[in-house]
């Protein structure tokens, strides 16, 4: 996608939005694409910026709107990283999406002091309110819960313990919903979640728990929209595709839309060559996309940055061979790469 024809193309409105249009129309049909960004380098990464700008219509903070962000202390709200994002959304014409209002990852050490349930609902509640009531004029699509399900299916074969979970038990996240719908009557509500996509076993178990909870959600009547799938793919992993299609086919009788939050391929068991390597990256995005679509279309895909020159990947993912890792649409420098093609095709369809 370029510049204005990009933004057209994959429609200037961010995911979930119906509110004013922006400058660039959306093509009616256009799913619209977006990444990951890292508010530091907005403004003062020129090439960086450029490339955002070029590519996405929508954004997503990378960090910024983490409560280890933003809540230096249980009195203090830190809003720096999450403003520099929304200027650059707004002077650029691109929605933002909110990422995120709760989860058990990224909490600042003082959070380890919320041990009763009154004191974690009035947390929660504040947190969401402030935050929601400062951003939500922009923000029309929002991680309201993110990863609630169990990453050590040795310890639980559901929920993920966190503060939340041993406070207020499994009710932390109809409130969470309820909260946030409260303030806005409009906004994409979404439960985001990884490890979904594949053909193994964890994902099995994942997919499982997951539509036990948004079952559980929507038997509550709990407000929310729609299933993220985070989609950090792992290159030499088959996509589950009747498995997937399946968990979708729920998802659509639940009316629950779905969108591509946090694209990315981590690439550390595939070969060291280039070509080879991008060919099997992109043919994996094609794999995942091609099952999404078959069953319904999402509400935007975005992956979790734009360019291998800023990944959280090797922060895990480091390859044996010393050579970058290369999971984003972009190479380092900022060079379109086959997996950005395949995106485009399915923004287009
Ligand atoms: O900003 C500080 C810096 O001042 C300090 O010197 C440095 C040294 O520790 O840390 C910096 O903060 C780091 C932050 O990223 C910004 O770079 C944190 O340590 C580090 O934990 C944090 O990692 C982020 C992680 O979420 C935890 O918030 C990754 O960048 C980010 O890509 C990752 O994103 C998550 C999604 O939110 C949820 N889905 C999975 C995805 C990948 O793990």
């Amino acid at each position: 996608m370029t510049g204005a024809a990009g933004a057209a193309l994959c429609g200037a409105l961010g995911a979930g939005a119906t509110k004013a249009a922006r400058a660039v129309p959306a093509l009616p049909d256009a799913v619209p694409f977006g990444a990951a960004v890292r508010p530091m380098l907005l403004g003062d990464d020129a090439d960086y910026s450029a490339a955002v700008r070029r590519h996405c219509s929508l954004l997503v903070p990378e960090g910024g709107l983490k409560w280890f962000d933003l809540r230096p202390t249980p009195t203090v709200y830190n809003f720096d990283l999450a403003d520099r994002v929304m200027r650059f959304a707004a002077d650029s014409n691109m929605g933002v999406r909110g990422h995120t209002l709760v989860w058990h990852g990224a909490m600042p050490e003082w959070t380890s002091e919320i041990t009763s349930t009154a004191r974690a609902e009035t947390e929660m509640r504040t947190h969401i309110e402030t935050i929601m009531g400062r951003y939500g004029s922009q923000i029309e699509s929002w991680d309201v819960v993110n990863e609630p399900i169990s990453t050590d299916f040795s310890k639980s074969d559901y929920l993920q313990p966190c503060v939340w979970l041993h406070t207020m038990g499994e009710d932390y996240i109809e409130q969470a919903l309820r909260t946030a719908r409260a303030i806005s009557p409009t906004a994409q509500l979404v439960v985001n979640e990884y490890g979904i996509e594949a053909a193994n076993a964890e994902s099995v178990r994942k997919r499982a728990a997951l539509l036990k909870l948004l079952r559980r959600l929507k038997e509550r009547g709990a407000p929310f929209d729609a299933v993220g799938l985070q989609c950090h793919l792992h290159g030499e992993r088959p996509i589950d595709r009747d498995g997937l299609a399946a968990f979708l086919s729920e998802l659509a009788a639940m009316k629950l839309d779905v969108l591509v939050t946090e694209l990315d391929v981590i690439d550390d068991k595939l070969p060291g060559d280039f070509a080879t390597r991008d060919a099997a990256i992109a043919g994996r995005v094609d794999e995942l996309l091609e099952t999404l679509f078959a069953v319904q279309r999402p509400t935007a895909i975005l992956t979790w940055g734009i360019s291998d020159r800023h990944t959280w990947v090797p922060m895990y993912f480091k390859r044996g061979d010393g050579t970058r890792n290369r999971p984003l649409p972009l190479d380092e420098n900022y060079q379109p790469k086959p997996m950005l093609r395949v995106i485009e095709r399915y923004c287009r369809r």
